[in-house]
């Protein structure tokens, strides 16, 4: 499965490219420009020369025409990246990872996007794809890091099962990350939302927390998948 980032210039983006192709995807880092695209996946390159990682650059034009898309953006440009890529996400599954918040002083506060969430205006913005909200919580710098395991749950929320399948097989293909399916797209109001508390713990206690919820039983965790299938066969900043 081919796996294009939006903004993956960005820490967040670039930082799940490089832990995606590490367990096997292949990875198009989509940029405004290909030539920042380009210079982020030689840094990533060099950073991990023995992995020989299926990462490539490309504009954001290029990253849309994965079979799966990934928005990275800033919360604010998001509506707008995925319409001005709309013809190529029509049908796709879309996964936006992207969080509505501000900082004033020391205190992070949640934004209230148009239609209540980010990844509810993407999916307004692009009417035909399956929009996926996930990756929200996922600290960028320890994603990144691929000389240590990244440990967290992720949520995921569509409208669409098929999506949330699909994207509970990409975070399932990470080991210990586990994918949990928190319901519909409505529910990417809190989960956007709640970033502000993890940030706000990370400065209160000088690091990066991730999100992990105990009482979950083991079987809700899917069998990881890389081929993209859809089918009921087998079963998910510092500031
Ligand atoms: N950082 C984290 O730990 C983390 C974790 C989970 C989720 N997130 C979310 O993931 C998203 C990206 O985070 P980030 O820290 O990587 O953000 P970022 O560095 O501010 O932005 C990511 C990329 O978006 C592109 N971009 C910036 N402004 C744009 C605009 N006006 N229009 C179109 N593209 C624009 C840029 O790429 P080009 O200039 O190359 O186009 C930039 O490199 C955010 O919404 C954040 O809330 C972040």
């Amino acid at each position: 499965m081919q796996i294009g980032i939006l903004g993956g210039t960005g820490p967040a983006g670039s930082a799940l490219g490089v832990r995606l192709a590490s367990v096997g995807f292949d990875v198009v880092i989509g940029s405004r420009s290909k030539y920042r695209a380009m210079e982020v996946v030689d840094k990533l390159h060099e950073q991990w020369p023995a992995l020989n990682l299926s990462v490539t650059a490309g504009d954001n034009a290029a990253a849309a025409a994965a079979d799966v898309v990934v928005i990275a953006t800033p919360w604010d440009a998001a509506y707008g990246t995925a319409t001005s890529v709309a013809d190529a996400l029509d049908g796709k599954v879309v996964i936006c990872m992207a969080n509505a918040l501000t900082r004033i002083g020391k205190e992070f506060q949640p934004l209230v996007p148009p239609r209540g969430s980010v990844a509810a205006s993407v999916q307004a913005a692009v009417p035909g794809c399956r929009v996926a909200a996930g990756f929200h919580h996922v600290p960028a710098k320890e994603l990144g890091d691929l000389d240590h395991p990244i440990e967290s749950d992720v949520l995921i929320c569509s409208d669409f099962q098929d999506a949330t399948d699909v994207t509970s097989r990409i975070v399932a293909s990470v080991p210990n990350m586990r994918p949990l399916d928190a319901g519909g797209l409505s529910q990417a109001t809190p989960i956007e939302s709640f970033t502000a508390v993890l940030l706000q713990l990370n400065v209160h206690y000088r690091t990066r927390v991730a999100v992990k919820f105990t009482g979950i039983p083991e079987p809700e965790r899917p069998a990881p998948g890389l081929d993209g299938s859809t089918g009921g066969e087998s079963e998910a900043e510092e500031a």
